[in-house]
């Protein structure tokens, strides 16, 4: 199972790419095209299809390429917002509907795994929050204050089930765990064996807004009257970028010689904070553990986030091996509740599911009920509250979209001398970064045989600089959070393009 970039999850292990029964498209009018094939992609384009309509995933590239095969899986009915600040921001009857929404995501789930007799170890769990501080302590009382408002089963705790010093926990009842990549391909198999068509390999390349819709993709086009963008952020430039912050997140999965594995998930209230949960694969139990966020290509040396969260653990658990690390993506929204529904500054039959934050498995069926009810019924009882249309209108946004047709091909034709730049760069095997020539930019990636990969660091969304990953081994960038491989190739949207790739010549002198 691949993924977007040099890490591998826990999830990936022994897990083959899916293999679908489509691989060319077909010439027909599809009711719902989806875009993305990741968890919220596919429990869409299931529930779709099992309401009558006739639909089709596109994936660029496999199924859970993305985050969804980097998530740690936890299942919350409480979210990364609180509920004290939901109820702040949006009013006391917005937070339960937050609850009640999320109640449902976790109960679809589990009504998939039933109905589809899905193997992937699927557990209620307890979920604790703790607090180390009284500050904290003082902010863990409004929450669960607020938490039992909104209809959670929570209550307080004497003790937690790992081995952190804590002022104060409490219990939210019903969370869940799961092997996300398990449930993800069965539920793309029910989506085929449901007559749904799932192409991998296919990028959306341009939609023509005409009705009905026209997409381009690198495979051919493909008609559909609605279209869904479970993507993350929508790619091209679209108003909501904006909105929507970029994070990568880190975790570990390490096995301990105690195994004194813990009984339940667990998170600290630290900013970023941490989280923990055991999962069982193939008889071997380990712990995982994840933190150490900050915003996409904030951080100048990332693999030294595993090494801060490595050292953070061996001060809690016995750690034996540390048998994977990997790191992930997700995306932040401004007021802290998604963005679900129509996507601002399209037609009335584009959609979008984003914003997430740290609760996507949770989010992604909440998505799949809310557009699906849009879709089929033409309503849903938490349109409203997961409008998109809610953002503001984003200053100079036309001259943003003239900036993007530019981006592209300023270095076509060009070449560079290959000596001089790598003596001007001087990089160790491993290491990257961006050098100025001749008034060029270039982005520089000396891998570990000695090869030298360049690219145009200008990002093909709108110009930023995009910086290097160690961790990862991916070109990120700042402002919206699209990522390229060490050759520019995209991973991750909002991009449509690939970086540029510069040509490096030997010459002689
Ligand atoms: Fe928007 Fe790079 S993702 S400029």
């Amino acid at each position: 199972m691949k993924r977007d970039g040099a890490t591998i999850s826990i999830w990936q292990n022994n897990m083959p790419d899916y293999i679908s029964q489509t691989h060319t498209l077909r010439a027909e009018i599809y009711d719902v095209l989806i875009v993305g094939g990741g968890i919220t992609g596919i429990s869409t384009g299931l529930l779709l299809q099992k309401a009558g309509k006739k639909c089709m995933i596109a994936e660029a590239k496999t199924i859970g390429f993305g985050t969804s095969g980097g998530t740690t899986a936890h299942l919350n009915t409480f979210m990364d917002s609180p509920y004290n600040e939901i109820e702040k921001n949006f009013g006391e009857g917005s937070a339960q509907l937050v609850f009640t929404s999320a109640k449902q995501a976790i109960d679809l789930i589990e009504k998939n795994i039933k109905e589809y007799n899905i193997n992937c170890e699927f557990s209620e769990q307890p979920g604790y929050l703790f607090s180390q501080d009284k500050k904290q302590s003082k902010e863990l009382e409004d929450i669960f204050e607020a938490s039992k408002k909104a209809g959670c089963d929570v209550v307080y705790s004497d003790s937690i089930p790992v081995s952190v010093e804590f002022n104060k926990a409490v219990i939210f009842k019903k969370q869940a765990q799961f092997h996300p990549a398990k449930y993800l391909y069965a539920l793309a198999k029910a989506f085929e064996d449901a007559g749904g068509t799932l192409v991998q390999g296919c990028r959306i390349t341009g939609v023509n807004k005409n009705s009905p819709l026209e997409m381009e993709s690198d495979r051919g086009k493909i008609i559909a009257r609605s279209l869904i963008y479970a993507t993350h952020v929508p790619p091209g430039v679209n108003p909501l970028q904006f909105y929507c912050a970029p994070y990568r997140s880190y975790a570990m999965a390490v096995t301990l010689k105690d195994n004194n594995y813990p009984d339940g998930l667990a998170y600290d209230m630290y900013d970023p904070y941490h989280y923990y949960r055991t999962q069982e694969i193939d008889g071997e139990k380990y712990l995982i553990a994840g933190g150490e966020d900050h915003k996409t290509a904030h951080k100048e040396n990332t693999e030294a986030c595993f090494t801060k969260l490595e050292s953070y653990l061996h001060r809690y658990f016995d750690i034996a091996e540390i048998s994977f690390k990997w790191s992930s993506q997700y995306f932040q929204s401004t007021d802290g509740l998604p963005y679900i529904g129509y996507l601002p500054g399209n037609p009335l039959n584009v959609f979008v599911a984003t914003g997430y934050g740290g609760n996507g498995m949770t989010y992604s069926h909440i998505a799949a009920k809310v557009l699906t009810d849009m879709i089929v019924l033409g309503k849903s009882e938490y349109k409203k509250l997961y409008d998109p249309k809610r953002i503001k209108p984003v200053a100079g946004f036309t001259d943003i979209i003239k900036e993007a047709a530019d981006v592209v091909g300023n270095l076509i034709g060009k070449w560079f001398p290959s000596s001089k730049i790598n003596e001007l760069a001087d990089l160790a095997h491993g290491e990257a970064k961006v050098v100025k020539y001749e008034s060029h930019s270039i982005g520089l990636y000396k891998d570990e045989n000695g090869n030298v990969h360049a690219v145009n660091p200008a990002c093909t969304h709108i110009k930023c600089k995009v910086a290097w990953n160690n961790a990862e081994q991916s070109w990120d960038c700042p402002c919206h959070g699209s990522r390229f491989d060490a050759d520019g190739e995209m991973l991750t949207a909002p991009a449509r393009k690939n970086l540029e790739k510069i040509d490096l010549r030997e010459i002689n002198e």
